[in-house]
């Protein structure tokens, strides 16, 4: 005889083991949820630029949600008008940068309407909207606040379910905020970034203008020095950041100059013992002066060492070879060529090829021959424009052709 009744305390254990099971799920799945926008949030270094975050954030979500393809797109004025352009991205979207103009626009709508998303499926309806034709299901949410949206985070066709739904809204939404955040904290630093330059160039100008010959010496300096580091890729290899600080300290290497007057630094004849020391004091005041600031420590030794010679006959230590600091190396060749080929109120400006030729004499005994030897197989022709271009004042270039590639130094002071 058998019995056919279940048993109410197994029917309640499998019923709890069930829940259990589907909890368990939901809370490995909120942790990797929490994970990812932990991820994000640590990624959030201000030194890599947007679309290497973005990317990184596309990467994490369809770790988590696989769809067929996903995408953020920025705003981006062309011509004028704003546009979106594709920032990150993988798979197949089915959407060119066209087809995202009109999604903003629908996007638009639905957040107007008091939704969180665009939320588009051919699953249970029809489309809302008309998408292409390889699109089965949409989600796209916008990078920043809906009235000021500076892009939009959209995945077409989820692959391990039927559609989209509201968790994965939400977190589209969070990650679509972290990129916002990144974006916002990206241009800040750039705007901070531009305006404590501004201040050094601003600074080191009124420096220079002590001394109507040396008009711009400074901000050309750095530009040749940051020409050189970047020259230097396969013999020295440097990082941005190296290369940066290498700008930063041609841009300053003269603000020892500060403390010297005008009539020492514009004085034509022969200089008294006490004014040549207080000129050859300037790399140690310009040291001292930045030594206040702790953001300046990695850039004092180029500062502090512009005017030592690799054959060890320069000042203020007479350090010689390897033992004088390299960026200091690098802004001593920019400095002598900027000076080479400025004009002098004893003589008129040396011409680029001249100026190079003195530069190859002085291999390994005024210069360090792997920053010589960078700066002369440099395509030198070209550093004028990037002169120009890096420039704060405007120049007249209207006759550059005239002047040839000799011009670099001659025409711009
Ligand atoms: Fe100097």
């Amino acid at each position: 005889m058998t019995f056919n009744v279940k048993n109410p305390i197994l029917t309640d254990l499998a019923l709890m083991e069930k829940h259990l099971e589907k909890m368990s799920t939901e809370l490995s799945q909120c942790y990797e949820q929490i994970m990812l926008l932990y991820n994000l949030s640590t990624h959030m270094n201000l030194d890599q630029s947007n679309a290497t975050y973005l990317q990184l954030a596309c990467d994490q979500l369809t770790q988590l949600i696989p769809v067929e393809g996903i995408a953020i797109f920025l705003e981006k004025k062309i011509d004028g008008a704003k546009r979106l352009v594709l920032n990150a991205g993988s798979g197949v979207i089915a959407l060119d940068p066209n087809a995202a103009d009109i999604l903003q626009m629908h996007l638009t709508a639905e957040l107007t309407a008091g939704k969180e998303a665009l939320l588009d499926s051919q699953v249970d309806n029809p489309f809302k909207y008309a998408w292409p034709e390889q699109i089965r299901n949409i989600l796209a949410v916008p990078v920043g606040p809906a009235d000021k949206m500076m892009g939009l985070l959209v995945a077409t066709n989820i692959l391990n379910k039927p559609d989209f739904d509201s968790t994965d809204v939400k977190l589209f939404n969070s990650v679509a905020n972290q990129c916002a955040v990144f974006i916002e904290n990206g241009r800040l630093f750039d705007d901070l970034k531009e305006l404590f330059i501004g201040s050094l160039k601003a600074l080191t100008n009124s420096i220079d203008a002590k001394d109507q010959y040396t008009r711009g010496h400074s901000e050309r300096v750095a530009l040749i020095s940051r020409w050189i580091a970047e020259h230097l890729k396969e013999t020295h290899p440097l990082t941005e950041k190296e290369i940066h600080h290498i700008y930063l300290a041609g841009l300053l290497h003269d603000i020892g100059k500060i403390g010297v007057s005008e009539s020492v630094l514009r004085k034509q004849g022969k200089l008294s013992d006490e004014e040549r020391s207080i000129i050859l004091s300037h790399p140690r005041i310009g040291a001292s002066i930045l030594s206040e600031i702790p953001q300046m420590r990695e850039i004092i030794p180029g500062v502090l060492y512009h005017h030592e010679r690799y054959d060890g006959k320069g000042y203020p230590e007479g350090l010689s070879g390897q033992d004088i600091p390299f960026s200091a190396r690098i802004i001593a060749l920019a400095d002598a060529f900027d000076a080479m080929t400025s004009r002098r109120v004893y003589r008129d400006a040396m011409s680029i090829r001249r100026a190079l030729s003195e530069v190859e004499k002085g291999v390994g005994c005024q210069f360090d021959p792997i920053a010589a030897r960078a700066f002369l197989d440099s395509p030198i022709d070209q550093l004028w424009k990037v002169i120009q271009d890096g420039f704060i004042e405007t120049w007249d270039y209207s006759n550059f052709e005239e002047y040839g590639t000799k011009a670099v130094g001659a025409l711009i002071r």
